[in-house]
C-alpha cells in the first residue's frame, strides 16, 4: 500500500475517514461536468423506460471519484449495489454466485476490473450481453454444464488502467466515462464542502492554496486538508489561512504545484541522469527505487497533465517546461524537439 501524502491511492487508514466526505448524489458530486451530464441523461432515459442502466466503465487515476460515482449511480437509480473487486473473484463459481443473487436492476460494482481472471471474464460476457450464465461445475466425469437465466442487472467496472481492460470486455460496456483531474475551481469547491462537513474554518486564500497543491485529486485534497487542519490547531487558532496552508504544506514537502520528493526525483532522473533522453518505465523506476506501478498510476498521470513529461515510443522524456521548472539548462534541445514529434498518447 502506498502511503505517500500526495498519492491519489487510498492510504491504509483512510477507508472510514473517506466515507464521511463522500458525496452521495450527482448534485453533490463536484466537477466532471461532461460525465455528470451524460450520466444523468442515461439515468433519466432508462428510468422512464423502466429498464436497468446499461453497463458502465469508469476509468481514470486513483482518487478522482470512480467508487464514489458508482455508489451515486446506484442511489440515483434507486437500487442496491453489490461491491467486489477483480482480484477478489477467483473462480467462475464465485462470480456466478454473485450474479445469481442480484435482483432486477441492481448494480454490481467491480473495482480494479482490469485484474479479473480470464475464466471469470468469460462468464461475464454472456451475463452482460443477454443475462445468461453458463459454466462448467465440477471436473472430469462429474463435470456438469450449467446454464441459467439471471435478472437484468447493471455492471459498473472501475479501473485506473483502461489499457489493461481487454477489448472483448470493454466492448460490452454501453457507457464508458473517463474521469479527469479536477480544475482549480472544482478543487476549491470540494475543499469548501469538506471544510463544512469537518467543521474546519478556512479563509478563501487558504482554500485556494490547498486546492493548488492537491494535484487535481479530491482524495489528496481531503488528506492535505486534515493535515493542514492539525497544523492550524497546533500553531494557531485552528483557522486555515494562506500563511498556515503554505507553512504546513511546506513542512510536509508538498511544493506549490503539489509535487513531492518522488515527483522531483523522477524529473531529476529524466533531466540530469538520462540527460533528456527517452527512458523506459522499468529503468526509470529502478533509478528512483520505486515501484513501476506507483509511478505509472500516481506520478506519471500528474506529470503528464502538467506538461512536464511526455511519452514517446522509446520511453518517457522530460519536456522544456520540466527543465525550466527545475532551472536546468537543456543539453540537447535539437534532439528533444525531434523526439517530441513522435509523442503518442498511450
Ligand atoms: N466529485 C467529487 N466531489 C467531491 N468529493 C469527491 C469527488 N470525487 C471524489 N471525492 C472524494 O474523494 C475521495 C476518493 O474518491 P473515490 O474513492 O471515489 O476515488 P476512486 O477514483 O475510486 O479511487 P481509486 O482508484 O483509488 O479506487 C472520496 O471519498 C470523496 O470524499
Ligand atoms: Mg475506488
Amino acid at each position: 500500500m502506498n502511503d505517500r501524502l500526495v498519492s491519489g491511492q487510498q492510504n491504509s487508514d483512510e477507508t472510514s475517514s473517506e466515507s464521511g466526505l463522500r458525496p452521495i448524489s450527482l448534485k453533490e458530486y463536484v466537477g466532471q461536468d461532461k460525465v455528470k451530464e451524460n450520466l444523468s441523461i442515461a439515468i433519466e432515459a432508462t428510468q422512464s423506460r423502466k429498464e436497468p442502466l446499461e453497463h458502465a466503465l469508469l476509468y481514470g487515476p486513483p482518487g478522482l471519484g470512480k467508487t464514489t460515482l458508482a455508489h451515486i449511480i446506484a442511489k440515483e437509480m434507486d437500487v442496491n449495489i453489490k461491491v467486489t473487486s477483480g482480484p477478489a473473484i477467483e473462480r467462475a463459481g464465485d462470480i456466478a454466485a454473485i450474479i445469481t443473487k442480484l435482483k432486477k436492476g441492481e448494480v454490481l460494482f467491480i473495482d480494479e476490473i482490469h485484474r479479473l481472471s480470464k475464466v471469470v471474464e468469460e462468464i461475464l460476457y454472456p451475463a452482460m450481453e443477454d443475462f445468461t450464465l453458463s459454466w462448467v461445475m465440477g471436473e472430469g466425469l462429474k463435470a456438469q454444464n450449467i446454464n441459467l437465466n439471471v435478472e437484468p442487472f447493471t455492471l459498473i467496472g472501475a479501473t485506473t488502467r483502461f489499457g489493461m481492460v481487454g477489448a472483448p470486455l470493454r466492448d460490452r460496456f454501453g457507457l464508458t466515462y473517463r474521469l479527469d483531474f479536477y480544475d482549480q475551481t472544482a478543487m476549491e469547491l470540494i475543499i469548501k464542502r469538506s471544510c463544512g462537513i469537518l467543521g474546519v474554518v478556512a479563509e478563501e486564500s487558504g482554500i485556494r492554496e490547498l486546492a493548488k497543491r492537491s494535484r487535481g485529486t479530491p482524495r489528496v485534497a481531503n488528506r492535505l486538508l486534515r493535515r493542514v487542519r492539525d497544523y492550524a490547531e497546533v500553531v494557531g487558532n485552528g483557522k486555515i489561512t494562506d500563511t498556515v496552508a503554505k507553512e504546513a504544506l511546506g513542512k510536509l514537502e508538498v511544493d506549490p504545484l503539489g509535487l513531492d520528493d518522488l515527483d522531483n526525483r523522477i524529473l531529476r532522473a529524466l533531466t540530469d541522469k538520462f540527460e533528456g533522453n527517452p527512458v523506459g518505465l522499468d529503468t526509470l523506476a529502478a533509478s528512483v527505487t520505486e515501484d513501476p506501478d506507483t509511478i505509472m498510476d500516481v506520478h506519471e498521470p500528474y506529470l503528464l497533465q502538467l506538461g512536464f513529461i511526455k511519452r514517446t515510443p522509446r520511453g518517457r522524456i522530460a519536456t522544456k517546461r520540466a527543465f525550466a521548472h527545475l532551472g536546468i539548462q537543456q543539453n540537447k534541445p535539437g534532439d528533444l524537439n525531434q523526439l517530441n514529434l513522435w509523442t503518442t498518447e498511450d
